[in-house]
């Protein structure tokens, strides 16, 4: 049985106090999940540190949303994959279509993001997901497989095997427009299936989420599906409640 994975991505938002108030929220709902289920969150990088603190003796994991391609040295304004493992991060965001669309995160790059993290054992957790031109034009199938080609391609079964895979259109993103739970398994299926082409026992056991729109009203159809392993939360995330009923949804099979 996969296990499942509620993850947060707060994006660009929050400080200190937020934390403090966040965690001690949400901690007791989450010791009260059944086995089986991980949540964690994923947190500006400054605020990283305060967050494993709070959390350190609960289930809840750390997730940074960015780290550098570089391992060290000369390169201003990053953060090493080493000084997150340091700083206590359990996974890291790759591939999010903000920063493809935004930062300029190449393949080139987002691999040796994946690398780097792999090389420290933080779990990169690997975004993928069509625009709505390219659902509207047919493309969104071959879109996602050749995104996710990057790393079937590029890396072991053995290290594809410690990566999770977020299926996130880009059109669902922030836009409160979700992809029907039909939609999403549809999707999730495809890329199980291009998996498998690969490995099948990687396609098995590889956590596939959903992101886009996640709320707690439609967080359990979605979560049903037999191939969503869990989901990609962002604006939800940000309310400890919310939240809360969005990890509660999930269930374990
Ligand atoms: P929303 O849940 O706000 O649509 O954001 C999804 C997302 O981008 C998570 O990484």
């Amino acid at each position: 049985m996969r296990r499942k994975l509620v993850a947060g991505n707060w994006k660009m938002n929050g400080d200190s106090a937020f934390v403090s108030a966040f965690s001690s929220a949400i901690a007791p709902n989450i010791q009260a999940l059944p086995e089986g289920i991980d949540v964690l969150i994923a947190a500006p990088t400054i605020l990283l540190p305060q967050l494993c603190q709070e959390f350190a003796l609960t289930r809840v994991l750390v997730a940074a949303q960015n780290v550098s391609s570089y391992a060290s040295g000369a390169y201003t304004g990053e953060t090493s994959a080493e000084m997150l493992s340091k700083a206590g991060c359990d996974a890291c965001l790759v591939g999010h279509s903000e920063r493809r669309a935004l930062f300029g995160d190449t393949d080139e790059v987002m691999l040796s993001k994946v690398r780097r993290l792999l090389e420290v054992e933080i779990q990169p957790i690997f975004c993928i997901g069509e625009t709505l031109e390219q659902r509207d034009l047919g493309q969104a199938s071959n879109v996602v497989t050749s995104q996710l080609a990057l790393l079937l391609d590029n890396l072991s079964s053995e290290a594809l095997g410690k990566i999770a895979v977020a299926y996130e259109p880009v059109w669902a993103i922030g836009t409160g427009r979700t992809a029907s739970p039909e939609q999403a398994q549809a999707m999730h299926e495809r890329i199980r299936d291009h998996v498998r082409q690969k490995d099948a026992e990687l396609a098995e056991k590889m956590v596939l989420l959903y992101g886009g729109s996640v709320n707690a009203d439609n967080s359990s159809e979605l979560f049903a599906q037999p191939d969503i392993d869990g989901g990609l939360v962002g604006g939800a995330s940000l309310q400890a409640d919310n939240f809360a009923q969005i990890c509660k949804s999930i269930e374990c099979r």
